[in-house]
């Protein structure tokens, strides 16, 4: 054991630069959304599967109320008092769970937790219409990530409570996108602008990424194509050969997104206004790594003004060098799923005040 007192255990705790956090923005969001929580109403009680289920207007308003959550979060009251959040996570997660779990408390309520399918009776062979029955009787919403795609599907027939998907194995993870949006109109707020934007005041958004193997990639998408008048293109770069599953690319471009293959990095980061990085993509009990060739660091060529945005947890693709740079948004991304979480779970328990 070592018996030197450990140097920073001198130094008080470091404050983070504000301005590399986008803490400021979401007044900006707010100032140029008007609150209108009646395309909400439509998610009362509803289950929370995929990105399709969304319109553009409901992910405004989402946004807008989370903005609402982050700036004056002393004006929150506790509208889930007594209410259950059962958070059953089949599959690591330090993000999803912490943040829901986290959303669910400042909401007031109360949480039970399992991590691990093989403490319930699914290792006895319980089906999940099973289990589903039973948690109707003891919460009130179910948060659940597991590895099958098809799990939330069978838990879906047996709920009569809101269940809300925190990433099905390869197929979606519906509000980590939602936190993705968040960051982007926070960053430019202009983007919730219904209608036709100015050719120069459009997006240029770069995916380093597979969108036939990445949740979060598949999911954010979907959202972006609901915003496609503001987004000049998005270039996915990637050096795998079919990154799309059949249909998908057609899916995004009939609703009106430009996409763009690419696999030369750098050669397009100086046009990028928004740079999207990820490596992992879980699947089964393991994940598998498409990044080894990409990497992002102080030292890439990115536009002035550019944000980084990555669903995180990180490899070697994005290197720390950038932390402290006004590019990190990657932070405020992951702090910011708390609020649109909160957002989100208010909405389906028509519990925002
Ligand atoms: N991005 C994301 O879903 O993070 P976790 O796996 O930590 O939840």
């Amino acid at each position: 054991m070592n018996n030197k007192l450990d140097p920073q255990l001198t130094q008080p705790v470091a404050e983070p630069p504000l301005d590399t956090q986008g803490f400021e923005r979401p007044r900006d969001l707010m100032q140029e959304v008007p609150e209108d929580l009646v395309p909400l109403l439509e998610l009362v009680h509803r289950p929370v599967v995929s990105a399709r289920q969304f319109s553009r207007e409901q992910l405004v308003q989402l946004c807008r109320l989370a903005a609402r959550y982050e700036t004056q979060p002393h004006l929150i009251s506790r509208p889930l008092t007594g209410k259950i959040l059962i958070s059953a996570f089949y599959e690591p997660s330090t993000r999803t769970r912490l943040s829901f779990e986290s959303a669910w408390h400042r909401l007031g309520g109360d949480i039970m937790s399992i991590t691990d399918p093989a403490t319930t009776g699914i290792a006895k062979g319980e089906s999940l219409y099973d289990v589903a029955e039973m948690l109707n009787h003891y919460g009130d919403l179910v948060v659940l990530r597991d590895t099958d795609d098809r799990a939330i599907y069978e838990m879906l027939e047996g709920l009569r409570i809101p269940i809300v998907n925190g990433g099905n194995g390869v197929d979606e993870h519906p509000t980590k996108a939602m936190a993705d949006v968040y960051t982007m109109l926070k960053w430019r707020p202009a983007l919730a602008a219904p209608g036709s934007v100015a050719e120069a005041d459009k997006v240029r958004i770069c995916i380093i990424g597979v969108p036939g193997r990445m949740r979060t990639v598949r999911s954010l998408l979907l959202f972006l194509s609901r915003f496609a008048p503001g987004i000049a293109e998005v270039v996915i770069v990637t050096d795998v050969d079919q990154p799309f599953d059949p249909g998908q690319r057609e899916e995004l471009e009939e609703a009106g997104l430009v996409l763009r293959v690419a696999d030369d990095l750098d050669r397009e980061l100086p046009q990028m206004d928004v740079v999207y990085i990820n490596a992992i993509a879980w699947v089964g009990d393991s994940f598998e790594n498409h990044g080894a060739r990409y990497r992002l660091s102080a030292a890439s060529p990115l536009k002035p003004g550019a944000i980084v945005m990555h669903p995180l947890a990180r490899g070697d693709e994005l290197d720390r060098d950038l932390d402290g740079t006004p590019f990190n948004w990657y932070f405020a991304q992951a702090r910011g799923a708390v609020f649109v979480r909160m957002a989100l779970l208010a909405a389906l328990l028509k519990s925002f005040n």
